[in-house]
């Protein structure tokens, strides 16, 4: 899909092949032109050829209202297509120029208790500031009207992780487009006030015009208000997106738009899935915390969330770091063979090419400690050297392009759920919601079985096995497509604090979890969070923190009960034959050992087979072509080799596999499957 058309490598001019796309941001306006030839000869030498130019251009393409400067980037853009290296052009949007925020001071961003945010650093803007919106728009139509054409234009880049800095503002325009985003939503101020609650503490409204965003307050906020903020601001960034994207549709047919996501651990603004609807490829940024020495764990649950959001289609690696970053409390540098593994998990999880942050590493600003592919030292460093390694590996690998990986194993994912969830004055704020699905996706990687992370409204019917941890809020949809589900066949695991509310945050009354309370022969009368370092114990030896209920059984069996803490003897682990298939529930947080023997019941029990047999740390994943062909991906984390299960040809090593292969201590493999 991104694959561009190049030569395999320096001399091989004869053989054009197709690629799996490897590159980075390319930020030449940080440089003067004599090293611009560098680049072109190093990006060559490195097998680099998708390079993301412009992203921060603004201040050098439009130095002042309506005065353009294209000629640099006339001459860069020339030299890269010259080169045969593609260009995924950014519309330049993505941080306002300081002429745009000293004439216009209305379009900075406000947060929650009212400071404004001033230019110095990037991304100032308000995002439903029109004023913005005019400008970026203009500046989009210009690059779009000169770029069209552009023999090395491979895809059109809006903006940047829009929301990365500016997801949530409070100031007035916000408040007036809040105002007219509720009235499309609600209609009147009736219907207003029922969703919200307002009967609650005097919260009524008697105008529109009373209606603020969710600011700094003097008690615990309206929580369904707080909700719709986050829905609104999620929307109005992809707003701002589409206006872009429409002009380039209209000015640039055929060529792919894209915006980078930010799938990863603590990216919780924007709700992935419905932006994906707007975008023609998905593409994410994904960057490890490197504090966490398992973090390929994160990654592995983030690419495969990554996947769900592009509704099982091939995606495409934006961003992640070569090296070390810059903005961590200690930014450690990546592992010898790191930079391969990780590339090789998004790959083995649908990616179709992998691009990084950045290309060359910064001399000045504030990211001039962030590793690039071309690092200050040059290019005899083991992070160039890496680099070069894993464009062999893309290369060896490339037939894999427009293959899917599909599974029969899902976790359900909302950012609704993710949103609500978190709100002040809930039970227990131990209870996070990425916890329990990444607790659970690690499992089931650990046990070698493949998993789709699909939205709650998903049609559920083609998987064996069905996992929904702390999905908070559920729609009647929702509901229903987990029931079908069950009903047809599936294993379905609900773990707490699912199915407590309506998408308003209303409780779903009569027993918790009233989404779900049928389907696990099950009624909740009163949760019994723990305290912050308690655990209890299960009467089958597994182990519970964060959470405990006061569970009736009513009609499920019990599997576990507790044997300690605020509820001995009650049931925490149940199942509830439905249909053709059963519904279990886990009323604790259980730690590793119990969400692995968990999980192994759960497959047994839903009869998926394991892709290869593997123990933790050792990550396979399967890629599908529609022609039969199959590829599986190994990826070793530890210490020590292993040998996995597989016949075919390793394309890595280029060793045929008969029966096992053998990957190193931190090496990869991927068999093409005979
Ligand atoms: C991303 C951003 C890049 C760069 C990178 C550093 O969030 O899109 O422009 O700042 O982080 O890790």
């Amino acid at each position: 899909m991104f694959s561009t058309t190049a030569q395999r490598s320096r001399g091989d001019a004869d053989s054009p092949s197709r690629r799996l796309a490897f590159g980075g941001d390319y930020n030449p306006e940080q440089w003067p032109r004599e090293v611009w030839d560098e680049d072109v000869r190093l990006m060559l030498e490195a097998g680099v050829d998708l390079v993301t130019v412009g992203v921060f251009s603004w201040a050098h393409l439009e130095v002042a209202p309506g005065d353009y400067r294209f000629d640099w980037l006339d001459d860069v853009l020339d030299r890269l297509t010259r080169a045969g290296i593609g260009v995924d052009l950014a519309t330049a949007t993505a941080s306002p120029p300081p002429w745009l925020t000293s004439l216009h001071p209305e379009i900075l961003p406000v947060t929650r208790e009212g400071t404004v945010l001033w230019p110095g650093g990037r991304q100032a803007f308000c995002p439903s500031s029109p004023v913005y919106r005019e400008h970026a728009v203009a500046l989009c139509r210009k690059m779009a009207e000169r770029y069209a054409g552009l023999d090395s234009l491979r895809l059109w880049h809006v903006g940047n992780e829009l929301g990365c800095h500016n997801a949530l503002c409070f100031c007035d325009t916000s408040a007036a487009a809040f105002r007219g985003w509720l009235r499309e939503r609600y209609g009147d101020l009736d219907e207003l006030n029922r969703v919200w609650g307002t009967a609650f503490w005097s919260q009524r409204y008697t105008d529109f015009e009373q209606v603020l965003p969710p600011r700094q307050v003097t008690a615990v906020p309206n929580p369904t208000r707080e909700l719709d903020f986050r829905r609104f601001s999620s929307d109005e960034l992809l707003a701002n997106y589409v206006a872009e994207r429409d002009v380039l549709r209209e000015l640039s047919p055929g060529v792919p738009v894209t915006t980078n996501f930010m799938v990863m651990q603590n990216s919780k603004e924007m709700d992935y899935f419905r932006w994906a609807e707007e975008v023609d490829v998905v593409s994410n940024d994904h960057y490890l915390m490197a504090e966490d020495p398992e973090g390929y764990t994160e990654l592995a649950f983030s690419a495969d969330l990554t996947r769900g959001v592009a509704r099982g289609r091939p995606w495409l690696l934006m961003e992640t770091s070569p090296g070390a970053v810059n903005w961590q409390p200690r930014n450690i540098a990546r592992r010898p063979g790191e930079l391969l593994r990780s590339a090789m998990q998004h790959v083995g999880r649908g990616a179709d090419g992998i691009l990084f942050f950045q290309w060359r590493a910064s001399a000045a600003g504030a990211e001039k400690f962030h590793a690039g592919l071309l690092p200050h030292a040059g290019t005899d460093t083991r992070t160039w050297r890496e680099s070069v390694e894993l464009r062999r590996v893309l290369d060896a690998v490339a037939e894999i392009e427009g293959s899917v990986a599909r599974n029969r194993v899902a976790i359900l994912f909302d950012w609704h759920a993710w949103w609500a969830s978190e709100l002040d004055s809930h039970p227990s704020t131990d209870v996070r919601y990425r916890d329990v699905p990444k607790v659970l996706h690690r499992s089931l990687t650990d046990a070698g079985v493949g998993v789709d992370v699909v939205h709650p409204d998903s049609d559920l019917t083609g998987y064996d096995l069905v996992l929904v941890p702390t999905l908070y809020t559920v729609t009647d949809t929702a509901a229903d497509r987990l029931r079908e589900a069950v009903e047809g066949g599936a294993t379905a695991l609900v773990t707490y604090f699912s199915g407590i509310v309506d998408e308003h945050d209303h409780i779903r009354l009569g027993g918790y979890p009233g989404a779900y309370r049928d389907l696990l022969g099950i009624r909740v009368g009163e949760f019994l969070p723990l305290r912050a370092d308690e655990a209890v114990e299960l009467s089958n030896g597994w182990r519970g923190t964060v959470w405990a209920e006061d569970l009736q059984l009513t009609g499920a069996e019990s599997l576990a009960t507790y044997v300690d803490g605020p509820a001995p003897g009650v049931p925490a682990v149940t199942r509830h034959a439905v249909g053709r298939g059963s519904a279990w529930y886990a009323a604790t947080r259980l730690d590793r050992d119990a969400s692995d023997a968990l999980v192994a019941r759960l497959v047994e029990a839903s009869g998926v087979e394991p892709l290869a047999g593997v123990r933790p740390g050792v990550e396979v994943t399967r890629r599908h072509a529609d022609d039969g062909r199959s590829w599986l991906f190994v990826v070793n984390h530890t210490d020590a080799g292993v040998d996995v299960e597989a016949r075919g040809l390793d394309l890595v090593s280029g060793r045929s596999a008969d029966g096992v292969v053998t990957v190193d201590a931190g090496g990869v493999a991927v068999v093409r499957e005979a």
